[in-house]
This record gives C-alpha cells, sequence and structure tokens, in this order.
C-alpha cells in the first residue's frame, strides 16, 4: 500500500474513531450486513481508500439498504429514494448532525471549546435568514455581481491571443474573493486564498489524530485562523464588522456573545467561511467541467445566455448585473447545474440516531435504527441507478428541464430525485446565495469569453472526464488538473 493510502486510512479511522465513540447498541436482521473478516476494523480500510466506489459496490451486492462496520460503529447505509428521503424528512428528530458539526469545528477551525450548539442553534438561523430565500439574497446580490464583473472583466483586458488558466484555481480565486469582501467586507484578507484552497482540498488530514499527518494542512488552517483574528481586530468598532454585511456582522455578534478565545472565535468564523465557499467552488469546477466537455450542450447553453441577454436585458450585461436573481430565467443553465450537482453531490453528512426509529426504505421494507446507530445517505448511488439502470452515469445538460422531455440521446427523459442541496429540516441554509452566484459567474464569463476544455497538455477535452479524487469527503474533487483556454469574446 502507497504511503499515501496507509495515511488516508488512518485519517478516514481516526474521523470514525474521534468522532463517534458511542456504540450502536444491538443489531437487528431487517437489512443484510457487509461481511468482514476483521473484527473492529470492518470495512474500513476499503471504504477509506474509495468510499464512493466501495459503497457502489455495496449496493450492487447487498441492495439498497445495508449494514457496514467501521472502526467499531455501525453505519446504515441507504442508497435509494425512498431510504435517504425518510431519513431527510424524519419529523420525530431521532437524528442528528451535532456531533459531525461539532468534529467539523474542532478539525477545520481548530476550535477547542463546544461550540457546536452556537453553530446550530445560532448561527444557521442567522445564515438561514440571510441566504436561504431569493428577499435574503437581494440585498447581497449587486454587489456580488458588481464584484464578479470588475474581477472578470479586468482578466479580459489583460488577455491577448488566447491563455490557458487553471480551472479550479479561476474559479476558486475569484469566488473566493468577490465572496469574501461581499460578506465580510473589503477589509478580509482575501490574500489568503492558497491557504483556504490547501485547507479545502486536504480537509480529511486535519481530521487524523495520528501525529506528525497533515502537518501542512494544519500549518495552512492555523496561518488562516490568526489571519481571521487580525481582520476581527482591525475591523470590530461600535459593536460592528466594519465595512461587512449585516449578517457577518449579526454572525460575530453571536459568536461574541460566546466568550470563546480569540482563536477559537476565527475558528468558528473559519468553518462557516468553508461552508459558504467550498461546495459553491467546486461545484462551478464541475459546471465548467461538465459543459465544456460537450460541445454541443455548451452551444445551447450559451445560445440560451445570449438569447436571454439580448431579449430581456437589450444585450447589455450590466442590466443583466443589475436585475434581480429571479428575472434570469435560465432554465437550460439552472437544469446544467442540478444535473452537475448530481455528480458533486455524492454523499450527505452522518446523522446520528438519538432514539430508536425505523426508516422505510421501499416496498413495505423497514430498517429498525437503533439509538447511537449512524445512517449514511447515498444520493450519488440513488440518482444513478434510479428505475432504469446505470446509464444515468452520463452528464445530461437537460435532464432537469421543467415539464419538458429531455432531448439528449439515452436519458429517455429520465428525471432522478434531486437532493443536490439536501431536503427536510436539514436542508442547505445557503441555497438561493450558491444558485445565484453559481449563474452570474457562468454568464458573466459566457459573455466576455470564448472558452474550451483543455488538459495539462493542451489537449481538448471532450466526453467523459478524468475520475475524481477518492479521497473526496462530501463533495467529489477534481482528480488532475484542468484548464480553462480563454480568449476575448468578439461581440
Ligand atoms: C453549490 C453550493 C452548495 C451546495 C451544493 C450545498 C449543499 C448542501 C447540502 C447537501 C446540505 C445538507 C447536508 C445534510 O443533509 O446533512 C447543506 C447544508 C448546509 N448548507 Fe449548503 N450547499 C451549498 C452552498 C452553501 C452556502 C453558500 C452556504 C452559506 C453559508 C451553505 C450553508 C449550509 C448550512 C449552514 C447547512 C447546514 C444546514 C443544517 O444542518 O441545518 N451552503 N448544503
Amino acid at each position: 500500500m502507497e504511503t499515501l493510502d496507509i495515511i488516508l486510512c488512518s485519517a478516514i479511522l481516526g474521523i470514525l474513531l474521534v468522532a463517534f465513540r458511542k456504540r450502536g447498541q444491538s443489531d437487528d436482521d431487517t437489512i443484510p450486513t457487509v461481511s468482514s473478516f476483521l473484527p473492529w476494523i470492518g470495512r474500513a480500510i476499503e471504504y477509506g481508500s474509495n468510499s464512493f466506489e466501495y459503497l457502489l459496490k455495496c449496493e450492487a451486492q447487498y441492495g439498497p439498504a445495508f449494514k457496514l462496520h467501521l472502526a467499531g460503529r455501525k453505519f446504515i447505509v441507504f442508497c435509494n429514494e425512498e431510504g435517504i428521503n425518510d431519513t431527510l424528512k424524519d419529523t420525530s428528530r431521532a437524528f442528528t448532525t451535532y456531533t459531525s458539526h461539532r468534529q467539523l469545528l474542532d478539525a477545520l477551525g481548530g476550535v477547542k471549546q463546544d461550540a457546536g450548539v452556537l453553530m446550530h442553534d445560532r448561527l444557521f438561523p442567522v445564515i438561514s435568514r440571510a441566504f436561504s430565500t431569493a428577499d435574503g439574497v437581494a440585498s447581497l446580490a449587486p454587489s456580488f455581481n458588481k464584484t464578479i464583473y470588475s474581477l472578470l472583466s479586468s482578466l479580459e483586458q489583460n488577455i491577448s491571443g488566447s491563455s490557458d488558466v487553471h480551472l479550479l484555481h479561476f474559479v476558486g480565486e475569484n469566488f473566493y474573493s468577490a465572496t469574501s469582501k461581499v460578506v465580510f467586507g473589503s477589509g478580509f484578507p482575501t490574500d489568503t486564498y492558497s491557504d483556504y484552497y490547501t485547507v479545502d482540498n486536504h480537509f480529511v488530514l486535519l481530521m487524523s489524530p495520528i501525529p506528525f499527518t497533515g502537518r501542512a494542512v494544519k500549518r495552512a488552517r492555523d496561518r488562516l485562523v490568526r489571519a481571521i483574528e487580525d481582520y476581527i481586530q482591525r475591523s470590530w468598532k461600535n459593536s460592528r464588522l466594519e465595512g461587512a454585511s449585516a449578517m457577518a456582522t449579526e454572525m460575530y455578534q453571536k459568536i461574541r456573545g460566546r466568550r470563546l478565545s480569540p482563536s477559537d472565535e476565527a475558528g468558528v468564523i473559519l468553518t462557516v467561511m468553508w461552508g459558504l465557499h467550498s461546495n459553491v467552488i467546486n461545484t462551478s469546477y464541475w459546471l465548467f467541467a461538465y459543459v465544456l466537455a460537450d460541445t454541443p450542450s455548451f452551444l445551447r447553453v450559451r445560445e440560451e445566455i445570449d438569447s436571454t441577454l439580448r431579449t430581456r436585458f437589450n444585450g447589455d450585461i450590466n442590466e443583466f448585473l443589475s436585475s434581480s436573481s429571479a428575472s434570469h430565467n435560465l432554465p437550460l443553465l439552472d437544469s446544467a447545474i442540478k444535473e452537475t450537482l448530481r455528480f458533486v453531490i455524492l454523499m450527505h453528512s452522518l446523522r446520528e440516531a438519538q432514539k430508536d426509529t425505523t426508516i422505510s426504505f421501499g416496498e413495505g421494507q423497514t430498517a429498525v435504527i437503533r439509538e447511537g446507530d449512524l445512517v449514511l445517505l447515498y444520493p450519488g448511488a440513488a440518482s444513478r441507478t434510479f428505475r432504469s439502470g446505470r446509464e444515468l452515469d452520463r452528464f445530461c445538460v437537460d435532464r432537469y428541464l421543467p415539464n419538458e422531455k429531455t432531448s439528449n440521446e439515452g436519458s429517455s427523459g429520465i428525471q432522478p430525485p434531486f437532493w443536490g442541496f439536501g431536503s427536510g429540516t436539514r436542508m442547505c441554509k445557503g441555497k438561493y446565495l450558491a444558485l445565484h452566484e453559481l449563474r452570474v459567474f457562468f454568464v458573466t464569463c459566457v459573455y466576455l469569453f470564448d472558452m474550451k476544455l483543455v488538459d495539462e497538455n493542451g489537449s481538448a477535452v471532450q466526453g467523459p472526464l478524468p475520475p475524481t479524487d477518492p479521497r473526496s469527503l462530501g463533495a467529489a474533487r477534481p482528480s488532475k488538473s484542468m484548464f480553462l483556454r480563454m480568449s476575448r469574446r468578439l461581440k
């Protein structure tokens, strides 16, 4: 086994060990158990080396619901629509995400004091009020649009001929800079992007309890925490974060009320900030990759954008940027975003059962969940095997067009369920902000640039994309660098 694999397996074991010390109570026999020869460790090594593929294999062998033993804990995995919906829509408050969020604060933010309750009960409602409705987003949208346009048009002016840019960093730096400024004000140190990227890309290593693993990531995390601490010190004046959005100030007032140490305060902000950026950046990366790797799809999306700008906004990008999100009306682009999310958000965070309950997973079948069990949802598997089998592995740009049959050959008009932003009480609190940002960024790029997807040798990338990084947790990460070949678009 390669060193990296050993480190990764250790990291995964570490996560499981540190996060979930309690054992589930007793087994029941309603659903199959994945066999294992290793006591206690169970299937942690296979799971740790490529969780997505391993769970798909288990699903093919054991069906849509199965028990899996990993590092001393029993996991119940659901891979079909009914099991996932029944868990997400649970109204009996049988499940909590508290443990995994507390672990995230610890690993990602380096927060020493217990800030889980602060995060769940005080900060999520603030984020939800600000970003989970179209009206909430309307207050931040104009300054986000202006900042993105100014960043991208200055890049456009500096391009002569064509230029290859690293796709992930192109997307990452622009979103990091624009969103941080809009939410935290122009005093926020956006030159911290490379540390942010290191943390996001390797955060699984931050969770390892083994000394000396992930030292570079921990250093990047600690530098980020210090930069945020400095920012707070400079910006906190007259009970406000100077220049920041009302939402950021309200959030910081709640954090301050908890009397945490300055570095824990900064760690909580870092964790929220990661939530603000990580899925948006990774989704945007894949949106460009999937759409550009299929020229007919790209031409259709571009035509929709061009004709919308022409007919609704007099061909003026500034009119588009100053209009409300609700008036954008880009159904094909929205379908492309949803289809991208079907591939990106493969797994939802764990649920821990805080009491015994039962989950139905179709055809009269039920699974008994015991207090202390961990439930893992795998929508990535469910939406690929949905009804008709494996052909749903292909990206289909118009799959989620409302009320229309999809036209791409092979898609057969199948619309699998959509869980890109989760569902039920724990549904994403930043959904409208995320959708707004993804749309505006893509439209502005299409307006300003001619774009082509190329690999590290400069050859065009068409057709299936390289596989995702097996170390990904949550959202899929790329396994190989891809580049955008950009030139000014003649208008
Ligand atoms: C494309 C971007 C995004 C995607 C795909 C996404 C996806 C998700 C998903 C799937 C969940 C549910 C996880 C679960 O069931 O346990 C979630 C939860 C959450 N998201 Fe997002 N998210 C995105 C952007 C954002 C943004 C910009 C914010 C703003 C800070 C945000 C804040 C949250 C919060 C606070 C929760 C936890 C909700 C709770 O547990 O009550 N998300 N997100």
